[in-house]
């Protein structure tokens, strides 16, 4: 299965290109599943069609982020109850209440929401997320590497929590004892997952993130800050599309920092791109587009 991104700036063209590729790459022997996890979605408002108008082989879906959100909760309260008998006493509820709108959950959720989908498409050749703007798509691929961090200092904490039990219970415990220490397991097992999600994310051969900017300064820089994010991370992007670019484009005008990178110029479209038909149009026009959406 390819996993494809696009992120950018709003306005810059990510739907636009999701649903591009996406009708580029769908043919009735492979399927497509076209995900946007972009609160503010327009798949359709893009597509103009409903679901059962579409291509038997392509599934478009807005994802219900606040759903997502929600499902988080219930599933780390849930956790909670098994692993601390003694929470039981503590009314979790009205934490959870709160906890819903604190920092953070909006990237658990999205990233929830992509573990979600990664799963139900396995088996589909291609899947495309249509990103949310900038800082929260950074923070969405920042978060495993950030909760690896976490976990590593919450294991260390947890073995000398391990080691002070033995001291006062004056019992020696044994390897068994040990691992089977649900919160201990637990944290290994979290550890484990974000791991996974981490080798997906950088496996450029599967997985591949797009910047999308246009070719102005202001985009060019935010393009710019993306790619610096995500090689601290060494998450690799795969191509800049410099969308909505003249016909007369030049690499030259491009800052410096874009030199050597994959870059493809996308041109502004003379009509509406919305609708099937004329996006269809569009990528007709523009074979190189197709080539490299498809490559
Ligand atoms: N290559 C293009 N040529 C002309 N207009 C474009 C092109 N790509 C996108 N647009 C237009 O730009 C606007 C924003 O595009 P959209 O895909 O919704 O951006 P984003 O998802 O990044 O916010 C839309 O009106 C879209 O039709
Ligand atoms: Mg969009």
């Amino acid at each position: 299965m390819k996993l494809i991104f696009f992120l950018g700036k709003g306005g810059v063209g990510k739907s636009t290109l999701s649903i591009l590729n996406a009708l580029a790459v769908s043919h009735q022997d492979r399927s497509v599943a076209l995900i946007s996890l972009d609160r503010a979605h327009n798949l359709f408002d893009i597509l103009q069609a409903e679901s059962s108008e579409l291509p038997s082989s392509l599934k478009v879906i807005e994802a219900d982020l606040d759903w997502f959100v929600r499902q988080y909760l219930q599933e780390t309260e849930a956790q909670l109850r098994r692993n601390y008998s003694y929470l039981t006493a503590i009314n979790l509820e009205e934490h959870f209440k709160i906890l819903r709108l604190a920092p953070g959950m909006e990237e658990y959720g999205l990233l929830l929401a992509f573990k979600h989908f990664y799963e139900k498409f396995k088996e589909f050749d291609y899947l495309i997320f249509d990103m949310p703007p900038t800082a929260l798509a950074l923070k969405f691929f920042g978060l495993p590497s950030v909760s690896l961090l976490w976990l590593k200092q919450l294991l260390k904490l947890r073995d000398e929590i391990l080691k002070k039990k033995e001291i006062i219970s004056g019992v020696k415990f044994g390897k068994k004892e040990i691992e089977t220490d649900k919160v201990k397991n637990n944290l290994l097992e979290q550890q484990k997952r974000y791991q996974n999600l981490l080798e997906i994310f950088r496996n450029e051969s599967n997985c591949r993130i797009n910047v999308v900017s246009n070719p102005d300064s202001v985009s060019l820089a935010e393009s710019k800050r993306i790619y610096e994010f995500l090689s601290d991370l060494e998450i690799p992007v795969h191509e800049l599309f410099i969308n909505k670019s003249s016909d007369k484009h030049d690499d030259r005008m491009l800052p410096p920092f874009f030199m050597k990178k994959n870059i493809f110029f996308s041109p502004k479209s003379r009509f509406p791109l919305i609708g099937i038909s004329n996006l269809q149009k569009y990528l007709e026009m523009n074979k190189r587009l197709i080539d490299s959406l498809e490559k």
